[in-house]
């Protein structure tokens, strides 16, 4: 890609969607990302498929420092947390890298999306629930990070925090027993010009098969 260090990239669809990376170290901490920008993003989240039709989503979009201050103190305590549980063979030094830096430096991404879900799931909820509860928001939050990388931003989708739902939703005053948090997205502009290489995976042969399990 020849783009300008500064002007959003131009992909066609298979590049975004194999070029559009969870960025961690390269998000620029000190820009700030504009709200319209922000809202034309998550604008055109919404047009993605989810349960029913029924968009029982909510996001909520924070850029007040002090309440990214707060989020950011529960995210690296879980963080850390989830590193110390992690086995050194699960992870390469350089993704732990990347990790612990997100969690040291969130107060500081300019953006976070709260993406939460209306209801509470019983625990013995049915698998089909289960799938469609979550999975009602995560077409949406994707759509969202290809709108984002598109225009020249870096996402980072991350869970680790909801360890500490609670502590969050009383941060933001989300009422936590009507909304459940599935996902905090962090956004900024990128560093290092917009390119990325191709995110990295197994063969396809390796997870697909035809007509019958080939395990
Ligand atoms: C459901 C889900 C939860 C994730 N949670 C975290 C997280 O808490 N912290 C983090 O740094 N990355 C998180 N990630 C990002 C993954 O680590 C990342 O997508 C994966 O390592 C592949 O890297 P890539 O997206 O750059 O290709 C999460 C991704 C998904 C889909």
């Amino acid at each position: 890609m020849t783009d300008a260090p500064d002007a959003p990239p131009t992909l066609d669809i298979d590049e975004l969607l194999t070029r559009t990376p969870t960025v961690r170290r390269r998000l620029d901490l000190s820009r700030p990302v504009s709200r319209p920008l922000l809202a034309e993003c998550l604008q055109l989240a919404l047009h993605a498929p989810n349960g029913g039709n029924r968009q029982n989503w909510r996001f909520l979009v924070i850029d007040d420092p002090e309440t990214k201050a707060g989020i950011a103190r529960h995210y690296k305590s879980a963080s850390d947390a989830y590193l110390a549980a992690t086995p050194p063979a699960a992870m390469s030094e350089k993704a732990v890298a990347g990790v612990r830096h997100l969690a040291d430096h969130l107060h500081e991404v300019p953006a976070l999306v709260l993406a939460c879900v209306h209801g509470r799931l019983p625990a013995d909820a049915p698998l089909a629930r289960q799938s469609g509860f979550f999975g009602t928001i995560y077409p949406a939050l994707w759509s969202f990070m290809l709108a984002a990388r598109s225009r020249g931003l870096g996402t980072a989708l991350t869970t680790v925090h909801l360890a500490h739902e609670r502590e969050v939703a009383a941060l933001v005053g989300l009422p936590a027993d009507e909304f459940t948090q599935v996902a905090l997205v962090a956004v900024g502009h990128v560093t290092g010009g917009t390119g990325f290489r191709r995110t990295r995976r197994r063969p396809l042969d390796d997870v697909m098969s035809w007509n019958r399990w080939d395990s």
